[in-house]
């Protein structure tokens, strides 16, 4: 060690090879393994231990490799993913995780399986428990873990066919995520870009004011530039929805929540440095962090436009809902509450961006590039055509990363310095500053009359909005239209309100507010049940929209209403898991089973509003088959799906199709990665493209419709009557070296809401019913799932094991929220005191997957991204009160929560 400075050079064994490297005293070997020696396969989600996507082996241990500072690893042996990659416990399960599909989002990916070689090191053929126990510290946000099990113990894998729509193929991606090479917005910045440190509002609200920036930057070692508002030469504000744009990319005067952005430091890469110094002050002022709060009499205003703090409101009226209540047999009635609930996705935001010409490119983790690239050019004043956005592999969304996050600082600093510049939130300042589930207050009141039939619905919503709009809007419009759940019910009157208050802005979390207005209902609806005597699956199948039926906006849908069928597919396992409860409980007095059942709908796409995707294909002289694939696969598969449709309408096997991933410059707008929309509307628009392509092809050489296309040696045949052969290589070529080209574009159609939220807000809905089988501790409050049985209806299953993997992850995320997840902001801001399911919480999910054809979807295929986890805490409420006896207003129910309700109750 080198005493007379504050770095040491260590010498190590990484992957085999002698190295040394020059750390800082203490410094992570994390980092020094990333920045120092290369080894971007180690992933870092928290550095606090809490996450372990930095697991790598040291002398054959797992260890998490920001807990350790890279003095201590002098002399030992590393390994990372990329040394165990070609031994053989590597390549197993190499081949495993691409047969089970376990890797999703691929950024704890190599965590996984750096932590399961040790294991199968030890123990080549590990049971359940072993692997839970040797995955333990691993986090993953998006798989729901059982995939993971089943490829470490090395069960069967269950692929089959060869890329047709509906054969369970590997992902088509999935080979650099299990790799450790899929390049996360960590991984893409080049060793010399400057830093950025983004400075922070410490509290909820406060007035603030900067002092000599200039003089600090210039008094401050390895600082390069400083950013605040008054560097941004555009708009000052961001947002997600037009009319809503009211998100500072820097606080001007004000922050109005903890940790908002007030300024910004561009330094270079090794400076250590202390921002204690940093010339702001700020001078706290009341907050308002509740609903309630903010709605007081002489609340502080957030926004002067918004009187009362009400963002902005949705509605929906049919029929008359306070007549039929007046008139029902049986009502029930009830106030349920949530709180804010973090995506926690592993991979924070991250990123670089670099000048190229005149022209700024922004490479990050985004599920919205064509969105981004426009928000960006009203930030910065400039033509759209002088933004690229080229998006990095996403390690996890689940809706916050549609928001701009790190793009601003990135482009602000590319522009103000010349130079290539990153940034990376750390764990803490992800969480404070970016979007969350929205908490809510919701007063609802249903009736049904004698025969179980519903008969009239209130529902009132207030949703704490947070800070600014952000898609607040969405959840309040989104909210009225599904509150009725997917069931019949002819008088019915909602209404969402988004309040703002002091907190994060509150944003898209699947589900847009519905999986809070299921609890309420579901849980409703097994009162009702309970009140009128009946089963609660017989209570819903008795209410279950069917084709035909008018939904609450008096939408009807002719084909393709598969809740009921979901009721029925669960109806075995219903039967079975009331059994196995009651002969459980009547043996036991202190722990008790119960099941739940609960249902949920969703629409796909924007409500009411234009919601297009274009794809386009092109063909090159050689015979290589491009597909120019915009819709960012955040994890939930779209890059195979769309191949699948594509390859599928042209009539070719998907193994030939050679995918250009999203980027502004080389794809078209395939829309955001929201809503459950790019299997539905993407999907559509390949299938367009696709057979737009195969008619291209057939008419050069008359052919008939069901000729057979074939590409090969460079080449394309085309057996009908007869075979021709087309010589590509002798045909023009277009600008982008095509020879045959298509571009297509879909739509859906939809219709706009009146003012009683009467119309067609979407072409498709898909549905889903979930079981849950609950363990209760009735002194400790804890509840233990014992299985899950799923079914949801896709229309169509394009990738069975894609819908698998859907719906564990989304379950996984319901469970959560049901039972342990709630942020609390300045509270709440890290991975070990917000908890999200580890791979010991999940247990067996079946999933039905059930094949109602929508009328629109691509060989009737329907969303499912959010449906997954809409009726999962519902079903878990259902369960807990179904072995308790205790019904649950309020999520999530920790043990303290359960425990004092059951001690309440007795
Ligand atoms: S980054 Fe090391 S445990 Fe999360
Ligand atoms: S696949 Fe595990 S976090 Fe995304």
């Amino acid at each position: 060690m080198d005493k007379r400075s504050d770095t040491a050079h260590t010498a190590l064994t990484l992957n085999g090879r002698i190295v040394e490297v020059a750390a800082r005293v203490g410094e992570r070997l994390s980092h020094s393994l990333r920045e120092r020696l290369g080894a971007r396969d180690v992933k870092v989600g928290c550095n606090a231990g809490d996450c372990g996507a930095c697991t790598v082996l040291v002398d054959g241990a797992p260890v998490c490799a920001c807990l350790m500072a890279t003095q201590q690893a002098a002399g030992r042996c590393v390994e990372t993913l990329a040394g165990l990659r070609d031994s053989a416990e590597g390549r197993a399960l190499h081949q495993r995780f691409q047969g089970h599909q376990a890797a999703q989002c691929g950024i704890c990916t190599p965590g996984m399986v750096v932590s399961a070689v040790a294991l199968l090191r030890v123990v080549p053929d590990p049971d359940e428990d072993q692997v839970m126990q040797a995955l333990g510290g691993v986090l993953c946000r998006c798989t729901g873990y059982r995939k993971i099990i089943d490829a470490v113990m090395g069960k069967p894998a269950p692929l089959h066919g060869t890329g047709a729509v509906g054969d369970a193929i590997p992902r088509v991606d999935g080979a650099a995520k299990v790799a450790g090479t899929e390049a996360f917005g960590d991984d893409v910045a080049p060793a010399d870009a400057l830093v950025i440190r983004v400075i922070r509002c410490p509290h909820p609200r406060a007035a603030f004011a900067l002092g000599d920036l200039d003089a600090w930057r210039a008094a401050t070692p390895g600082v390069v530039a400083t950013l605040s508002a008054a560097d941004v030469p555009g708009l000052n504000a961001f947002g997600v929805i037009p009319a809503f744009v009211d998100q500072p990319v820097f606080a001007e005067h004000e922050a109005r929540f903890r940790g908002e952005a007030v300024a910004a430091v561009v330094c270079t890469a090794d400076t250590p440095l202390d921002l204690s110094g940093f010339p702001v002050t700020f001078t706290p002022l009341p907050a308002v962090e509740t609903v309630d709060q903010a709605m007081a009499p002489g609340a502080p205003l957030l926004h002067d436009t918004r009187a009362g703090n009400v963002m902005t409101g949705g509605f929906v009226q049919c029929g008359d809902a306070a007549a039929a209540l007046a008139r029902a047999d049986v009502v029930v009635e009830g106030r349920f509450t949530s709180g804010f609930v973090e995506h926690a996705y592993i991979e924070p935001e991250a990123g670089f961006a670099r000048m190229v010409g005149d022209r700024v490119e922004i490479h990050a983790c985004t599920q919205a590039p064509v969105m981004d690239l426009e928000s960006m050019a009203l930030i910065l004043g400039w033509p759209k055509e002088r933004v690229r956005i080229v998006p990095t592999a996403v390690g996890g969304g689940f809706g916050s990363k549609l928001d701009l996050s790190v793009q601003p600082y990135l482009a602000l600093a590319a522009i103000k310095t010349g130079r290539a510049v990153r940034i990376a939130y750390s764990r803490g300042e992800s969480m404070q500053s970016t979007t969350k589930r929205h908490p809510s207050d919701l007063s609802v009141r249903i009736g049904a009359t004698r025969d179980g039939r519903l008969c009239g619905m209130q529902f009132d919503g207030l949703f704490n909005t947070g800070a600014y709009a952000s898609w607040g809007p969405t959840v309040a419009n989104r909210v009225p239209v599904h509150a009725s759940g997917p069931y019949r019910i002819a008088d019915y009157r909602a209404s969402a309100k988004g309040i703002h208050t002091h907190c994060p802005p509150s944003g898209a979390f699947r589900g847009f507010g519905v999986p809070q207005s299921a609890i309420a209902q579901e849980s409703l609806f097994d009162e009702l049940a309970e009140r009128l005597g009946l089963d609660p699956l017989e209570f819903r199948a008795i209410n279950a929209l069917r084709n035909g039926t008018p939904t609450v906006c008096g939408q009807v849908f002719d084909q393709g209403v598969g809740i009921g069928a979901c009721f029925e597919a669960l109806r075995p396992a219903w039967a079975q898991a009331r059994a196995e409860c009651t002969a459980f409980n009547a043996k036991h007095e202190h722990v008790k089973r119960g099941v739940g059942i609960a249902g949920g709908w969703y629409g796909c796409g924007n409500t009411s509003l234009p919601n297009p995707s274009t794809i386009k294909a092109g063909l090159r002289a050689d015979g290589t088959l491009v597909l120019h694939q915009g819709a960012m696969d955040i994890g939930q598969g779209a890059n195979t799906v769309i191949a699948q449709i594509f390859a599928q309408a042209l009539g070719v096997p998907v193994a030939q199709v050679t995918l250009i991933g999203p980027d502004t410059d080389l794809t078209p707008d395939a829309g955001k990665t929201s809503a459950s929309r790019q299997t539905f509307v993407t999907g559509a628009a390949a299938k367009l493209s696709g057979e737009a392509m195969r008619a291209s092809i057939l008419k050069l050489c008359n052919a008939p419709e069901d000729a057979v296309i074939a590409l090969g040696d460079g080449g394309l045949s085309v057996t009908g009557a007869e075979r021709h052969h087309i010589p590509l290589d002798r045909m023009p070529r277009d600008a982008e070296g095509y020879v045959i080209r298509s571009c297509e574009t879909y739509d859906p159609p939809t219709k706009p809401l009146d003012a009683n939220g009467q119309g067609h807000p979407y072409a498709q809905f898909g549905y889903a019913a979930h079981m849950a089988l609950v363990e209760v501790d009735l002194a400790l409050g804890t509840v233990k799932p014992i299985r899950f049985v799923a079914a949801h209806d896709v229309g169509q299953a394009i990738n069975p094991l894609l819908v698998e993997g859907q719906v564990q992850g989304g379950i996984a995320q319901g469970l959560g929220m049901a039972l342990m997840e709630e942020y609390l902001p300045g509270r709440t801001e890290n991975l070990h005191d917000y908890l999200i399911p580890t791979i010991g919480d999940m247990p067996p999910v079946d999933t039905l997957i059930v094949q109602e054809p929508d009328a629109h979807g691509p060989y009737g295929a329907k969303g499912l991204g959010e449906h997954v986890l809409i009726p999962t805490a519902p079903a878990l409420l259902n369960a807990i009160c179904n072995a308790t006896g205790v019904r649950l207003h309020a999520v999530p129910a920790t043990p303290s929560r359960l425990r004092d309700a059951i001690r309440d109750a007795r």
